[in-house]
């Protein structure tokens, strides 16, 4: 299991130490294996300081989660670590936190986002007393009709103080020293830190949790010496209760005089204490710290344990690993590989590698073919060109086996990748997973062949340009792996071309909707139809850069935002209007120019239809440059009857790709005004909710794009 901890104060620093010393210990007594796989904090001489690896350091909140099954909160507050919690339940990943303000407000939002049991959070009631645990498994067969208990240690040694002769400031103060209240003590005294925890106990035996708001709360700011007295006086001790009655339906945190016999009355000091009364075996009671570094590390330890079981039925840490040609094309980029996959491994990750051929192979062994025969049969092509990703499969596998580790490479049809027989553009139609299963159970790195797959008779096909991203995200869906991390050259999915803005930045993280948008208009990232895959089956995919540790863009289903957000500017000059000068105007024409390009196999994407000009219109539309070859001028002209049809080339267009960009209007309009503000004319215009494009002079493609990306500040927010 690899965990990720968020924040290295007082408790976070604890949990680490914890797991880097007594880690062996863990596993030998529990069966699990869990690895600090990332931390993060906001001071950054603390990582100096713990001696914790500059690899280990994650870079922001998704870096961290995306690297780790299990996500320790420890930060605290209800700010950056609620934003935290919803980003790891979003993506997945179970959460163990010891912030019961967060879950006592917020536990409702947590456990309806993500029914299954991902969230626990043991640390934040008792400290180190396993009252959850009790509620949860051993008692989950029991009616609870009762809890009640001393649930802050703060006001207990405080009032412990004041029975022993000090006024209530001086306890305070006292407290303060010792480092058992705040400086500022209010949630303590008050009694809300109390009432978060009974809050917390609600939502753990009702399944919501109520907030603070609904429990009548006091605190013992109002108590004095004399009220102690009084009490001492008959044999009795003021304490701060907690009480939930269940059968009542009450729930009230306030000072309570307990006799002698009472379980509660002894505890004194910093001590917490919960009793428990049932319907079947009468009365528990829980008795500890419940507060402080190691009590409360040890809870959150024994809640990682406990994530655990249920973390490994998520499949986290299978992460398929795919590199393209050219990250394989020499012996050195390959051990690269290896050494990659290998710090995978002892990070706690079981990957599976996809590969491509090596660099220019399948060029070679296209031109090859072409030498041969001018029209290769498609069985053979398909035979042929299935060689490249078999040679460099097995030198990857190789090189991961001079590092130590079992691998074994998998061609597509070994690794039972099913296909139709739609030779050099097959669909996959089906994937048995099993054997992979099997190799990966038995502690093997398959290295599987990008690209390929075989018929049900057997039949070796290929799977079109691109094939390999369809491969590696086809088989995170069938070893059910969260996670996609596909490696490039680049750092990931840029704000714009950085060959054209050189302020170009990767940007964290996109949608598929996004990413599809973001292919249309010419981005190379990934095939799109391993894009649509992706997103039909909610997988994330990672896009990485396979040589630096830059972080790369994550690309998922998306954090749910209402503002528009501009992500990224593209240009496309590899297009031509087409022009249908002065056709009739008549119903059913457009109609019949549509139909005429659908039959054509032409696929147009932007269209405009001037305003009527006597009996006539002129219709416009762009296509791809290499289309225009498959358009039959003639017979358009023919069935739109246009006087003459012009095609103009000297165009390029130019959009902006993001999330509700239609939403306002002001998006569109500071599009349009920097592109005025430039002296750029706007020919065409179409808009998405996550895409505006215009058409313009192709000869202004740099101004505008540069422009654009200033204009939406994206080197800062991408
Ligand atoms: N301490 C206890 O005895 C105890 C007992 C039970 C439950 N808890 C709960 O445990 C949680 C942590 O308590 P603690 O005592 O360990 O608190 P703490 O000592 O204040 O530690 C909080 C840590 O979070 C870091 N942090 C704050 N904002 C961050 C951000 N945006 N990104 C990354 N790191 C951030 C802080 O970094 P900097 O130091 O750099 O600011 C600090 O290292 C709280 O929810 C608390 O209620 C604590």
């Amino acid at each position: 299991m690899r965990i990720g901890i968020a924040g290295l104060g007082t408790v976070g620093s604890c949990v680490y130490a914890i797991l880097i010393e007594k880690g062996d210990e863990i596993e030998k007594r529990s069966g699990r294996k869990c690895i600090v796989s990332k931390v993060i904090t906001r001071t950054h001489s603390k990582y100096e300081k713990l001696g914790i690896p500059s690899d280990l350091i994650a870079e922001d909140f998704e870096d961290l989660i995306i690297n780790s099954d299990i996500v320790v909160e420890t930060i605290g507050g209800t700010g950056a670590a609620r934003t935290l919690i919803k980003q790891s339940l979003d993506l997945n990943r179970t959460v163990v936190t010891a912030n019961k303000m967060l879950i006592s407000e917020f536990g409702n939002e947590f456990t309806s986002s993500s029914p299954t049991k991902s969230l626990f959070f043991e640390a934040a009631v008792g400290g180190g007393i396993p009252i959850i645990s009790l509620l949860e498994d051993y008692l989950i067969f029991h009616g609870i009709k009762r809890v009640r208990g001393i649930l802050n240690g703060t006001t207990n040694f405080i009032l412990s103080e004041m029975l022993r002769g000090m006024d209530y400031a001086e306890a305070l103060e006292i407290a303060q020293k010792k480092g058992y209240a705040e400086a500022d003590p209010s949630s303590d005294v008050k009694g809300y830190d109390a009432a978060y925890k009974l809050s917390v106990l609600m939502g753990v035996k009702t399944g919501i949790f109520p907030g603070i708001s609904n429990i009548e709360t006091t605190g013992i700011e109002e108590i004095n010496k004399r009220d102690l007295e009084r009490a001492a006086s008959s044999d009795k001790k003021v304490k701060l209760i907690g009480t939930i009655d269940f059968e009542k339906g009450s729930a009230f945190v306030k000072p309570q005089e307990v006799e002698r016999n009472d379980p509660l009355w002894s505890v004194d000091g910093v001590e917490n204490a919960v009793e428990v009364e049932t319907d079947l075996s009468g009365r528990f009671i829980l008795r500890g710290e419940g507060a402080g570094a190691q009590p409360t590390a040890t809870a959150i330890i024994s809640d990682i344990l406990r994530a655990s079981r249920y973390a490994e039925k998520q499949n986290n840490s299978v992460v398929i690993m795919k590199f393209g040609g050219t990250s394989v094309d020499t012996p050195e980029k390959i051990r690269d590989i290896a050494e990659r996959v290998q710090k995978k491994v002892i990070s706690g990750v079981k990957p599976v590698v996809v590969v491509s051929a090596m660099g220019i192979e399948t060029d070679i062994l296209h031109d090859l073919a072409i030498e041969i025969s001018s029209r290769p049969n498609g069985r053979e092509m398909d035979m042929l060109l299935a060689t490249g990703e078999q040679k460099s499969i097995a030198l990857v596998a190789m090189a991961i086996q001079e590092l130590g580790m079992k691998s074994i490479s998998l061609s597509g049809n070994q690794a039972r990748i099913k296909t139709d027989s739609n030779f050099s553009n097959a669909r996959i139609v089906g994937i048995d997973a099993d054997l992979i299963s099997r190799h990966i159970s038995n502690g093997y790195v398959p290295v599987v062949a990008g690209f390929q797959g075989s018929t049900y008779t057997g039949e070796i096909t290929t799977l079109g340009r691109g094939g390999s991203d369809l491969t590696a995200v086809v088989l995170a869906k069938a070893l059910g792996s969260q996670l996609c991390e596909i490696y490039k050259d680049v750092d990931g999915v840029y704000s714009a071309d950085p060959r054209i803005v050189k302020d170009a930045r990767p940007i964290k993280e996109i949608s598929w909707e996004e990413m599809i948008e973001l292919s249309k208009q010419g981005a190379q990232v990934l095939q799109s139809r391993a894009s649509e895959f992706a997103r039909k089956y909610d997988i994330k995919v990672l896009v990485k850069n396979a040589h630096t540790n830059a972080r790369g863009t994550l690309i998922w289903r998306g954090s749910k935002v209402e503002q528009p957000i501009v992500r990224a500017v593209t240009s496309d000059q590899d297009i031509v209007k087409v022009v249908l000068q002065e056709v009739p105007d008549r119903p059913g024409i457009a109609a019949r120019v549509l139909k005429t390009l659908t039959e054509q196999n032409v696929n147009i994407d932007m269209i405009i239809q001037s305003m009527r000009s006597g009996e006539f219109n002129t219709m416009a539309f762009t296509v791809q440059a290499n289309d225009l070859a498959k358009l039959r001028q003639d017979i358009l002209k023919a069935r739109s009857e246009a006087r003459e049809i012009t095609i103009e080339r000297e165009i390029a267009k130019i959009s902006i790709v993001g999330v509700n960009l239609t939403a306002t209007p002001a998006i569109a309009a500071t599009l349009f005004e920097t592109l005025a503000n430039e002296g750029i004319n706007i020919d065409m215009i179409s808009a998405s909710n996550s895409r505006i494009s215009v058409v313009i002079d192709s000869k202004k493609v740099h101004l505008a794009v540069n422009a654009i990306h200033s204009a939406f500040n994206l080197e800062e927010i991408a």
